[in-house]
């Protein structure tokens, strides 16, 4: 793959974040998300590349763009497998709230899990806890791996965790644990990433997400030396008949290979609202300002840029 392709997409998750973060706070998430989708689409037009959805806004006849199956780039260029999600957090712009992301993955074509739009059951660390942790075990045990593996007691390890009801559980092992819960209404790809980064604080990720999301933090995971563990959890016969199309037994732990196979992958994200990561997009009058990462897991290499955007010049922005 082409390494000029990271900093092109950081083009499309800057400009899914600037349009989507005029919405912040005005309680209208589908607005948001259409905004966020149809700068990022635009933006894909002239990215060099072959590249076919494989996760994105829905199938073809429920998604106007970025449906699974449409192609992307130019048409020259490498054939790459594509994941989106223009605006991971639609709940959290809505309030204004923490942690929303604009976000690409890519990997060479075939290399991604086609996930289908369903839960996952995930557990994901930073590189420290590789090969420590096993989602079938307790939290119990889980937390006292982490500790153990970067060198500190439970008691000051941090998990996150989607604060929904099915939780309920895992949050009361976590505090019987003796650990400290950062709870998250909203975007557990930002909580999956966390872990990976010392300055953030957050040391491991339990809980029940979307499956998407899971793919898409696994090739962030992947660039970073992290890791992530998932299990699909269909929640009807109809899921359950489509994870045996894939191939995939329901109770079957999908481990990084299996989420993201090869090191040919490339992770880029913008921040929409503040985070523990990312600054949020900031409107200045004349201009915008926008803080991103990317990534690339066969050198390793993560970029944090900043950007400045003068709105005037980019007319599909303006409401
Ligand atoms: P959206 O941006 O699609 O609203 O997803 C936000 C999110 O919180 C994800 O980060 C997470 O994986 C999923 O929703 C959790 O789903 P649910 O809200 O059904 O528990």
């Amino acid at each position: 793959m082409e390494r000029s392709l990271t900093m092109e997409l950081v083009r499309v998750t800057e400009a899914a974040a600037l349009a989507s973060a005029r919405w912040m706070g005005r309680g209208k998430k589908e607005e948001a998300d259409d905004a966020a989708t149809t700068a990022m689409r635009n933006e894909f037009n002239s990215i060099p590349m072959q590249g076919t959805v494989v996760i994105g806004e829905g199938e073809m006849d429920e998604a106007p763009m970025l449906y699974i199956g449409e192609k992307l780039g130019t048409g020259h260029g490498p054939g790459v497998d594509v994941a989106v999600d223009p605006l991971e957090g639609t709940n959290i712009v809505a309030a204004g709230s923490w942690n929303a992301l604009a976000v690409i993955a890519i990997a060479d074509e075939g290399n991604l899990l086609h996930a289908p739009d369903m839960y996952m059951d995930k557990i994901a660390v930073g590189p420290e806890a590789v090969g420590k942790v096993d989602i079938n075990a307790s939290v119990t045990e889980n937390l006292k791996a982490v500790a153990k593996a970067k060198n500190k007691d439970v008691c000051d390890v941090v998990a996150t965790v989607l604060n929904r009801e099915r939780h309920q559980h895992i949050i009361d092992e976590i505090r019987a644990a003796g650990a400290r819960i950062k709870l998250i209404n909203d975007g557990d790809v930002a909580a999956a990433i966390n872990t990976a980064f010392e300055n953030t604080g957050v040391d491991i990720l339990f809980g029940i997400g979307g499956a998407p999301e899971g793919v898409i933090a696994a090739v962030a995971l992947k660039c970073l030396g992290g890791e992530l563990q998932g299990k699909l959890i269909p929640s009807n016969d109809e899921e359950i008949e489509r994870c045996h199309k894939m191939g995939i037994e329901v109770n079957k732990v999908l481990k990084m290979e299996d989420l993201v196979k090869g090191d040919d992958c490339i992770f880029a994200a913008t921040g929409v609202t503040d985070g523990e990561l990312l600054k949020g997009v900031q409107f200045k009058g004349s201009h915008g300002t926008t803080q991103s990462v990317v990534m690339r897991a066969k050198t390793g290499t993560v970029r944090f840029i900043d950007g400045r955007h003068y709105l005037t010049r980019k007319p599909n922005l303006v409401l």
